[in-house]
């Protein structure tokens, strides 16, 4: 068994049932992102569906008001996510046809979408091996291989990134970048980690040596 197939089957039995989940449309894997960026996924639920409800597709939301587009995002905070959201869905309309760009690097270049929102929604929507790497992944990266370097230094998220990309799921993903969200959010999680529920234990070093609450080292700034 590999660590792919290991946290797959269990992605398979555990996953969160989360309704962006339901459907593999670039747009809306986009707008969940963009609304999960700094928002905890309980808060974003509501939000999202009312999102749905009224801009269920990028040309009903590309001729929308800003000002309309910014009462749906009232009380989510960080508005220029909802500004950005609306310039990129314009742009897309505009210039790819309707269609969002499928390569991460094209992804990259809409207005409020970084390297880790890029990674997600190439990997969901378009089944696309690339990684999607935030805290969560850092933490439970560190943890597998024991790395004992300052986790903000650029060498260990390249270090990170190297590891990701080595153990990614060719087939799914999609479904291994959730997979790490999920686990990161239920099972290992940044104090004291649930080890008993990890599907990933037989492979994980900070375990083997009991040192996972120590992971990962943040040195003071
Ligand atoms: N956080 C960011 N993207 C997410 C996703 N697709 N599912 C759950 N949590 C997330």
């Amino acid at each position: 068994m590999t660590l792919a197939s290991q946290l797959l089957a269990w992605y398979n039995h555990n996953a969160r049932k989360l309704p962006w989940r339901n459907d593999k449309d670039a747009y809306k894997i986009w707008v969940s992102e963009i609304m999960l960026q700094q928002t905890r996924v309980e808060a974003v639920k509501d939000y999202y569906a009312r999102w749905m409800e009224r801009f269920p597709t990028m040309a009903v939301l590309a001729k929308a008001s800003e000002q309309e587009v910014l009462s749906y995002w009232q009380g989510l905070g960080y508005y220029s996510r909802a500004r950005n959201l609306l310039s990129g869905v314009r742009e897309v309309c505009a210039a790819y046809g309707g269609e969002v760009p499928a390569e991460q690097t094209a992804i990259q270049n809409l207005p409020g979408v970084g390297e880790y929102t890029a990674g997600a929604i190439a990997s969901i929507a378009y089944n696309r091996p690339v990684p999607a790497i935030d805290g969560n992944v850092l933490r439970i990266f560190s943890r597998l291989f024991c790395l004992e370097e300052d986790i903000a230094r650029p060498a260990t998220k390249r270090e990170v990134r190297r590891l990701v990309c080595q153990h990614m799921s060719v087939e799914y993903p999609g479904d291994f970048n959730q997979a790490l969200m999920d686990l990161g959010a239920m099972v290992c999680i940044p104090r004291h980690p649930r080890c008993e529920n990890c599907p990933l234990t037989n492979l994980c070093e900070a375990y083997e040596r009991e040192v996972q609450d120590t992971l990962p080292v943040r040195s003071p700034k």
